[in-house]
């Protein structure tokens, strides 16, 4: 069995910047409430005519730079996004094309906040089986152009923003698991009873002979939906539950680990969990304040951002743990 190493790494944002502030001119909300309810200050929103895979494209040239790579050598791309550009095909391809690559396998991973550490895992098992070799894994999402940005969906719309990540990974050479780098395991969740829990209900095959119409539309079915106390609450349980279970495996502990890369949900969810896990301040690293949830895009946005903070290092030893929509969790632990 080979391993799997992330070689490169990147990251791209919108540039229009949406304040708190701006959201008190759309909706019955406040600065205030919404930092003191989940540590978001900005997030950012693109422009009416970009899509999923423009974010995408640029956070993949970003990562593919970084490796060092010339993108033929990539032989598999994952993608990780809630936010088709189309109902079918998905996101990987349409961004296939966009890269200038052809022939690879293009997949789709959709698992919501939990989908590039789901991603990751694949892309993990494949190098670890010999299957593929280099492999592109992105994770982005536009949110912007599917929020109830009035008073009646404030409770979601003010928590979630657009953004793409992605990175390389590659089979490694590891003689020494102390300073070599390579992904250490990754571990995979899923509770689907709670499905509804959070969700967006319309279009959908379940629902009538033409999946959508003016009825529906009405009822605010197209809009996501969040019992928000609860996701909050079992996001707490399964993030500590998830790193518990990956350090277990690995014969680790918390004081092995440099630093903690966690799903951006909630700033209050990840306090929390390091209050729990008793996890010093200064070992977890936080984007919220400036991108909001953007789901499958926050963890290599965090890894991207904590290098250029000087808090990622090579051989860091990282913890990341992902919860969402399903529900779904997976936790991972890889050396920089
Ligand atoms: N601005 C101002 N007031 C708001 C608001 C907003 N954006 N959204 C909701 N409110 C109001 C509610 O209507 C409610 O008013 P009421 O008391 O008059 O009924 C009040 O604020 C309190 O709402 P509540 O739902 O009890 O707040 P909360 O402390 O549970 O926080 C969330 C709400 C959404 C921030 C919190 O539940 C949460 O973060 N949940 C998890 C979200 C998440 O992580 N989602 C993604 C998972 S991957």
């Amino acid at each position: 069995m080979f391993n799997s190493e992330i070689i490169g790494h990147g990251m791209y944002v919108p540039p229009r910047v949406v304040t708190n502030h701006d959201l008190e001119k759309l909706m019955e909300t406040s600065h205030d409430w919404i930092v003191q309810r989940s540590g978001i200050e900005e997030r950012r929103w693109v422009a009416p005519d970009v899509t999923t895979t423009d974010l995408g494209l640029e956070a993949a040239q970003a990562a593919i730079a970084n490796a060092g790579i010339e993108k033929s050598e990539i032989d598999c791309l994952i993608f990780a996004h809630i936010s088709p550009d189309h109902d079918f095909p998905g996101n990987a391809c349409f961004l296939q094309p966009k890269l200038g690559l052809t022939g690879i396998p293009a997949i789709d991973v959709r698992q919501q906040c939990s989908g590039f550490i789901y991603a990751m895992s694949i892309a993990d098992a494949f190098i670890k089986s010999g299957q593929y070799r280099t492999i592109l894994v992105v994770g982005a999402e536009i949110h912007s152009k599917g929020l109830d940005v009035t008073t009646r969906g404030r409770d979601v719309a003010v928590l979630f923003g657009d953004g793409a990540g992605a990175i390389v990974m590659r089979r490694a050479d590891v003689t020494d698991r102390r300073r070599d780098s390579h992904v250490f395991s990754t571990h995979l969740f899923a509770e689907g009873q709670n499905a509804k829990e959070l969700w967006i209900e319309a279009p959908g095959m379940a629902l009538g002979p033409s999946r959508m119409n003016h009825e529906m539309i009405d009822e605010l079915k197209h809009f996501p939906f969040m019992n928000g106390k609860k996701v909050f609450a079992n996001a707490v349980k399964r993030l500590c539950e998830a790193t518990h279970l990956a350090l277990k495996a690995n014969e680790l502990t918390l004081e092995d680990i440099d630093l903690f890369l966690f799903h951006q949900a909630n700033m209050r969810i990840n306090q929390m969990v390091a209050n729990e896990l008793k996890i010093p301040e200064e070992k977890v690293f936080n984007t919220i304040q400036k991108y909001g949830n953007t789901t499958a895009a926050t963890i290599p946005i965090g890894m991207a951002e904590a290098v250029k903070a000087g808090k990622l290092k090579k051989g860091s030893l990282v913890a990341s743990a992902v919860f969402g929509s399903g529900f779904t969790w997976a936790s991972a632990i890889y050396r920089w």
